[in-house]
């Protein structure tokens, strides 16, 4: 057979494999949303979505309205545009679910069993009963002990900066972050070398994190370099023979502690891998996003004086030093009173979150929403919110392309009202989520990124170096916070 022929029959048989498919595809049922296919089998319209979500979504709702199918990647998503309509999938908790999908993912992802599975009855809620210990008293010993543990970290740096230093504005986030973070977490190796210990798990950490999109993605881990091997080495960071010596174990990290010991079926292996899991989530966010509060200040000099003023007002009136190596302490109360720094957090949220909020129809029914507006959905399909757009509504929010840091207050107090046609907004502002899986850490994570950018700003006079504007990564789209497409020079030095 010539390679013509050869050629032909190979194209005679996508042909034929690609008609089957158009012929067997899903076609729209009566009182269905608009059902978007694409012509690509499996894939459907996936390329378009991943090369602009936001721009896709739109064009599909300036045609098909606010509630649409799409078929990406094998599923069918069907979005809910209009965040008026938002509350409607959340109050929706019967039909539309949020565990199994979230079980499968992180099982799949960080290596544990699935929760949900028999052998460990109650597992799932006993973990989300923890979640306690990011509320009320215990979050604000958390968020005490951050406070001691970044001003112990950036007293560290003072003896290297008594004239301007140079770094790279992304790792010196991450380095001071996750460090602060994590010893306030887990505890210390008391070891000699236990910031060496830290730094070589935040390199682990670091290289685990640039493939993490991918493993959500379903991508097998085998096909992703050395990720297998890495993820063995932090899930083993947390096994109890190396953190039994650690000392100053967070109260919430000793009581998940004990909600996995008594789960006998589950092996160290196991239960180290769900602490892994949580060291992800309580870092993998917080670390971006204070790198975008930061950059977004730097480069808005004027935004951060308004900010600065205020942190230094707020030392001044609780008779505190402004100098490099004071000790600071604020209460829960002056950390809320810092509502300039919260809007500068919250406008550099809204620009740079990309999560999107999942749920899975549990059967087929019919989803009510507003008036007598109602759709019917399949079991198994997925509905989604897509806060990206809703952040970038002109709308909703005026010039939104442009950073303001007094987005978020009005008056001198912290502002919560945002209209859309005319009626106030429930949900406004989502890097955290929404419903039943809206974010536990997120009053603490707020906190982290508050008492990191305060310490900079009073021991540190910080520029940014480069002219370039930094984007976002397109690999993390879907999944919390963007991670900026490179990293940036900046310089500091100790404040007279
Ligand atoms: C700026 C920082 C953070 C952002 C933007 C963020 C965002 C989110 C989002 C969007 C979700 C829901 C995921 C989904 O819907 O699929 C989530 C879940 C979660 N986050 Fe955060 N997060 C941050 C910081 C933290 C911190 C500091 C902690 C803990 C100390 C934490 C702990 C968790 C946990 C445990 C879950 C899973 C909750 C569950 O089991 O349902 N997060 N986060």
């Amino acid at each position: 057979m010539g390679l013509l022929d050869i050629f032909g029959l190979a194209l005679a048989t996508a042909l034929a494999l690609w008609a089957l498919w158009a012929l067997r595809r899903r076609r729209r049922r009566t009182g269905e949303p608009p059902l978007v296919n694409g012509w690509i089998p499996f894939l459907g319209k996936a390329l378009d979505f991943r090369k602009d979500p936001s721009k896709f979504l739109l064009s599909l709702q300036q045609k098909y309205g606010d509630i649409f199918t799409v078929h990406i990647a094998g599923r069918y998503i069907t979005f809910i545009m209009n965040p008026l309509l938002y509350g409607f999938v959340t109050k929706n908790s019967k039909y539309l679910e949020f565990k199994e999908f979230a079980d499968s993912l992180a099982s799949r992802t960080f290596d544990y069993p699935s929760v949900l599975k028999e052998d460990f009855p109650d597992l799932n809620e006993n973990v989300h009963r923890n979640y306690q210990y990011l509320l009320g008293k215990p979050l604000d010993t958390l968020s005490d002990n951050m406070m001691t543990n970044l001003q112990w970290i950036f007293k560290r740096q003072f003896s290297q900066t008594t004239d301007w230093k140079v770094g790279k504005l992304y790792k010196f986030c991450c380095s001071v972050m996750f460090e602060a973070s994590f010893i306030t977490l887990y505890g210390r190796d008391p070891s000699a070398d236990g910031h060496n210990v830290i730094g070589a798990i935040e390199e682990n950490f670091i290289k685990f994190d640039a493939n993490f999109s991918y493993l959500a993605a379903n991508i097998p881990i085998e096909l992703l370099g050395a990720t297998k091997r890495i993820r063995k080495e932090l899930i083993h960071v947390f096994l109890p023979t190396s953190t039994a010596k650690w000392l100053g174990v967070s109260e919430l990290i000793e009581a998940r502690k004990e909600v996995f010991e008594r789960y006998e079926v589950l092996s160290d292996y196991d239960k180290a891998a769900h602490h892994f899991a949580f060291m992800w989530a309580s870092v993998g966010n917080t670390i971006p996003a204070t790198f975008w509060a930061v950059y977004y200040l730097l480069r808005h000099p004027e935004a951060l004086a308004v900010v600065r003023d205020e942190i230094d007002h707020l030392l001044q009136s609780t008779g505190q030093e402004r100098r490099p190596g004071c000790n600071i302490r604020l209460t829960r109360e002056q950390l809320d009173s810092l509502v300039y720094l919260e809007s500068a957090i919250n406008e550099s949220l809204r620009m740079c979150s990309v999560s999107m909020n999942i749920r899975i129809a549990q059967e087929d029914f019919i989803f009510k929403l507003e008036g007598n507006q109602e759709v019917s959905l399949r079991k198994g399909d997925w509905v989604a919110i897509y806060p990206p757009v809703l952040h970038m509504d002109p709308e909703v929010y005026e010039d939104p392309k442009e950073y303001k840091v007094d987005r978020y207050v009005e008056n001198g107090k912290k502002r919560t009202t945002f209209q859309k046609q005319g009626k106030k907004l429930k949900y406004f502002l989502m890097p955290f989520g929404s419903g039943s899986s809206k974010c536990p850490g997120r009053f603490f994570a707020v906190n982290e990124m508050k008492l990191f950018v305060i310490l900079l700003l009073v021991y540190f006079d910080v520029e940014i170096r480069e002219e370039k504007q930094i984007g976002v990564e397109k690999n993390r789209l879907g999944l919390g916070i963007a991670l900026p497409d490179s990293d940036i020079s900046f310089s500091y030095k100790l404040r007279p």
